[in-house]
């Protein structure tokens, strides 16, 4: 693993520069403007408010829009070309629209500074050929998606897939970025090399859609464990602190750090997927839908965001659907897609040229986004064909130099790549910003980069390289303590649940108060065991099959960004569990066995607890199962449905022994007839001393007696521990297998 150096600056406002041709003016955090109320033109600004730092970057990056800043006063100050104005008592910043970072636009500074992150080296993702069908069943065979497309999507650059609804680009996304790989046929490569696909998820990051987060985490706890788990442990905390701090700064994430994802706003969870995986700086970043659900300010935000990200030398890649003209003008690379095929790609620039070649001529003043989309779904006639085959001739390359900031991305890209060596191990107390200007006074961190170079390289030994980030057993750790952290702050999962055992427990023993000892009343008794089993059953199986496919949406995404393994994710989930379950299981069995007068004997009590615990484990461990293997929607209907047999074949209902033989084996795979089988006799079996009977005559005054009405005489208690053991067992392992095929099914 090669070890860079970089720099460090804490808080990337303060490199922030405003520049506009010669005249540049610079915003320092530390700095302080006066601001004077009669009109003088002093400013202060201390520290920037959070809003700022994507507004700021936004002006850095694409110029053309006012910051505004707020203050007390009206005046107005100018500096060069960038001037502060300040009317009404709102501060506003001019930034003349051709001060942008926009390349070609004369400004040669990186837009923003994300300091913390290492250099990366340039990815160029290429691909030849790529044609990706699914199956539509065995009758109708397969469905083509991708039908041979190419494409090149480099470094430094802002590429946008567009196309209709059902064009293939989320298909495309999905291929590239190695989700999808079965029913697949073309080759993909990286920098040139066929891609080692292990190692090309370790250095990427895939951001979907639909933002999947673990609502009960605040933004900061959820970004210190994505630290935790993707920077290891070679980092030291304080630096892990810096990164994420300065993350939270520059996504804007400052206000809501504290508030926990499910109270985030749409745009806020969209800022913070991007901020978990900027944490290891991925080279290749693939976004579908980023702007998805956001307002147009939003969506510019977002926009900005990722391209000073791609500024920074990453390839980033994203799907959008209809951006506004402002927001089209922000990509570098386009690459329009058609009913599975490439109808367009290049420069944002040569679009409307390219269209125009073809006798497509986009009207004045209308947005060439919404023009192609209208060519793309035929509203000018059948021309996707012909585009089509103007693409595969390479016509498009021709309106390449319509854009030239290619060339500029390029430059800044290439720039970071290639900063030399020695800049990379410059002494602690200096650091440099991008642009290689070292700033002194700010701390400088060694960091190993997880992702170097060597990666790319697919001809190298696959054991050095494909490990996680962290440990299993650090993996473990973290996501333990994540699990227990989630649950204790879930109040349907903990408090509601624990309130629901006592309440029922009390409800219960109300109902069959006092009947343990009460020789004519042993079936309601044996009525009270079996509900308690039942209980226990419905309360740990039916929770885990509603929260389990939630969290498996987010291990699904964390797993393929290549945070940690199934078996880390697996093994704390299952034991971060446990002891919740044993509480409540504990709560609602020792307020029933002592108000229902059950035997007061140690021995039989814990006997009795044990089996109820093992019972519920059991329960809960069908319920990951079903939540594993299905949908919230088919899991509730199937949970209760499956356990019909179970619960028929348990003994209550029907004695075993009036159970037809060809039938039999059921009850053996009923795990309910063991849970109320163990309770039975830890309750009346082991020569239990006669009943007391409060009634003329009593039939089951001997508990032996009732045990062989029941069928239970024979049975021992141990083999039904036993059994129930190796029903939480196999079950356990069976869960991990269908988590590792539903990994594999997504493909
Ligand atoms: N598993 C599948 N079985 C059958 N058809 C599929 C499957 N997956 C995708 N498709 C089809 O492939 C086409 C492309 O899907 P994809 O999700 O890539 O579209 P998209 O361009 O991302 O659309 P949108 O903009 O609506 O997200 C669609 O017509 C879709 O119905
Ligand atoms: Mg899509």
């Amino acid at each position: 693993m090669c070890i860079l150096q970089h720099d460090w600056i804490m808080a990337d406002l303060k490199n922030l520069t405003l520049s506009s041709g010669a005249a540049a003016s610079r915003y320092s955090g530390d700095e302080q403007v006066q601001f004077i109320p009669s009109g003088s033109h002093q400013v202060t600004i201390r520290s920037p408010p959070p809003s700022l730092h994507l507004e700021n970057l936004n002006n850095v990056v694409h110029g053309g829009s006012q910051n505004n800043l707020h203050c007390s006063c009206n005046g107005t100050t100018s500096n060069g070309a960038a001037a502060t104005v300040c009317t009404g008592g709102v501060l506003v910043r001019k930034v003349p629209n051709h001060s942008g970072a926009s390349p070609g636009q004369g400004n040669k500074r990186p837009a923003v500074s994300l300091t913390h992150l290492p250099k990366r080296p340039p990815v160029d993702v290429e691909f030849k050929n790529l044609a990706y069908s699914v199956s539509e069943g065995r009758k109708r065979g397969y469905k083509t998606i991708l039908k041979c497309v190419n494409g090149k999507f480099r470094s430094g650059e802002l590429t946008a897939i567009m196309g209709p609804s059902g064009a293939g680009k989320s298909t495309l996304m999905n291929v590239l970025a190695g989700y999808k790989t079965s029913h697949l046929s073309g080759s993909v490569l990286i920098n040139g090399k066929d891609r080692n696909l292990r190692r090309f998820r370790k250095m990427s990051c895939y951001i979907m859609q639909d933002d999947r987060l673990l609502p009960h985490l605040t933004v900061y706890e959820a970004m210190t464990v994505s630290a935790n788990l993707k920077l290891g442990k070679d980092i030291s905390a304080t630096a892990k602190k810096v990164v994420i701090e300065e993350i939270i700064e520059t996504l804007g994430l400052r206000e809501a750090s504290n508030t926990q994802t499910q109270s985030l706003s749409g745009g806020q969870r969209k800022r913070l997927s991007i901020a978990l995986e900027l944490v290891n700086n991925p080279p290749v970043m693939f976004f579908d839908e980023p702007t998805s659900g956001l307002d147009s300010s939003a969506c510019f935000q977002c926009l900005s965001l990722l391209k000073s990200l791609s500024r920074g030398g990453r390839t980033i890649i994203c799907t959008i659907h209809q951006p506004s003209a402002r927001l089209f003008e922000m990509f570098d690379h386009l690459y329009l897609l058609a009913e599975g095929q490439c109808i367009y790609q290049g420069n944002v620039g040569g679009l409307v040229p390219f269209l125009s070649s073809m006798g497509l001529d986009c009207p004045s003043y209308h947005n060439p986004a919404d023009y192609v989309m209208e060519v793309a779904c035929g509203e000018h006639g059948e021309c996707v064909h012909k585009l089509v085959m103007a693409v595969n001739n390479g016509k498009c390359n021709n309106y390449q130099h319509y854009q030239a900031g290619i060339a500029a991305a390029q430059a800044v890209s290439n720039d970071i790549a290639k900063e030399s060596p020695q800049e990379q191990t410059k002494p602690e107390g200096t650091a440099l910003i991008p642009n290689g200007v070292a700033k002194a006074g700010t701390t400088m961190i060694n960091m190993p980069v997880s992702c170097t170079t060597s990666l790319l390289d697919s001809a190298e030994s696959i054991e050095q390289k494909v490990g996680f980030p962290t440990s299993g057993l650090l993996q473990f750790w973290i996501l333990l303590k994540r699990t227990f952290l989630s649950q204790i702050r879930d109040m349907t999962l903990t408090r509601v649940r624990l309130i629901s055992h006592i309440i029922v427990g009390f409800l219960i023993g109300a109902i069959y108060y006092d009947i343990g000892n009460e020789a004519s009343e042993v079936m309601s008794n044996a009525g009270c065991v079996f509900f308690t089993v039942m209980f226990l059953m419905f309360t740990a199986m039916m929770p885990t099959i509603l929260t389990f496919p939630t969290e498996m949406s987010v291990f699904v995404r964390e797993h393929l960004n290549y945070w940690y393994s199934v078996k880390s994710f697996y093994l704390a989930r299952t034991l971060a569990d446990l002891p919740f379950q044993m509480v409540y299981s504990i709560a609602y069995v020792v307020i029933v066995y002592f108000i229902t007068s059950q035997p007061l004997e140690v021995e039989r009590f814990l006997m009795y607890l044990n089996i109820c615990v093992l019972t519920s484990l059991v329960a809960q461990s069908i319920g990951l199962l079903i939540g594993a293997a299905m949908s919230v929607e088919s899991g509730v209907f199937i949970g209760p449905v499956m356990s019909v047999p179970i619960i028929l074949f348990s003994g209550f209902f029907v004695n075993f022994n009036a159970v037809p033989k060809y039938l039999k084996f059921l009850s053996y795979v009923s795990y309910v007839r063991y849970g109320f089988e163990g309770a039975m006799i830890s309750v009346y079996g082991y020569n239990r001393a006669k009943l007391k009977c409060s009634e003329y005559y009593c039939h089951f005054k001997s508990p032996t007696k009732f045990l062989e009405q029941m069928a239970m005489e024979n049975a021992v208690y141990w083999i039904d521990v036993v059994a129930l053991l190796g029903f939480l067992l196999v079950l356990r392992v069976v869960v991990y297998f269908v988590l590792k095929l539903k990994l594999r099914s997504l493909r």
